[in-house]
């Protein structure tokens, strides 16, 4: 096994601790408020965090789309979106992380990416739609009975046609993530169609959908 490989797995593996916040909101905002401060050094550390992450975000954003992004964090899957959809909305918890965001979008003048910090998918606006949604390390968060119903509440703010993608880790690997069964299942509960599972680099896991 390489360096990277075990680097990667150790890693992953690691998270399960802090995994145990599954939706206890209180909790993740004290976790995120600390690692806001160094959330972008550590996911750059594995080259592939972004790259995959990008892959995911370019499979499911298309030009023209209005995209949210659910637990939005410091935004690096947001940008990426913000690069080809018309305007990019951004949802997270943390007002630390979306904080980080913010500074920013203000450094690279950024005008087409809005924020909100509040919990999904309470703190949205009523009544909005999306052509695409992106989530990424985000789903994690919420226990297994909660996520049936979060992609429930996904499946219901995308416009017909609309487009999904989660980027995550391989719950094979770490147990709090999802495995491959239960992410097909949950999809297809919620009424999901085009149920595409792809593992790459290791530990990650891109999923794409569409309603
Ligand atoms: C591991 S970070 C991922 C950030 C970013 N998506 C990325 O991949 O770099 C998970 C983020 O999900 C947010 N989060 C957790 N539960 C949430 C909820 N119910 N609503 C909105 N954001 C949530 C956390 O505050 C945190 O910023």
């Amino acid at each position: 096994m390489s360096f990277l490989k075990l680097f990667r797995k150790l890693y992953i593996k690691s998270t399960d601790f802090t995994h145990s916040y599954q939706g206890k909101s209180q909790k993740l905002v004290s976790f995120y408020k600390i690692w806001s401060y160094c959330y972008d050094l550590s996911v750059n550390l594995d080259p592939a965090f972004g790259r995959e992450m990008k892959k995911m975000v370019g499979l499911t954003v298309k030009p023209g789309d209005i995209t949210l992004d659910i637990g939005c964090g410091t935004g690096i899957s947001t940008f990426y979106a913000a690069e080809i959809a018309d305007k990019v909305m951004g949802i997270d918890l943390s007002a630390d992380m979306i904080h980080k965001l913010e500074q920013k979008i203000s450094r690279r003048k950024i005008e087409n990416i809005e924020v909100i910090t509040g919990s999904f998918p309470e703190a949205l606006p009523q009544n909005i739609k999306f052509d695409s949604i992106i989530s990424s390390f985000t789903i994690v968060h919420f226990t297994p009975e909660q996520r049936k119903n979060v992609y429930k509440q996904i499946y219901d703010l995308l416009l017909s046609d609309g487009r999904l993608g989660l980027f995550s880790a391989q719950g094979e690997i770490a147990s709090s993530f999802e495995t491959k069964g239960e992410i097909a299942n949950n999809l297809e509960l919620a009424g999901f169609n085009k149920i595409e599972i792809d593992d790459v680099s290791d530990i990650y896991r891109i999923v794409t959908a569409e309603k």
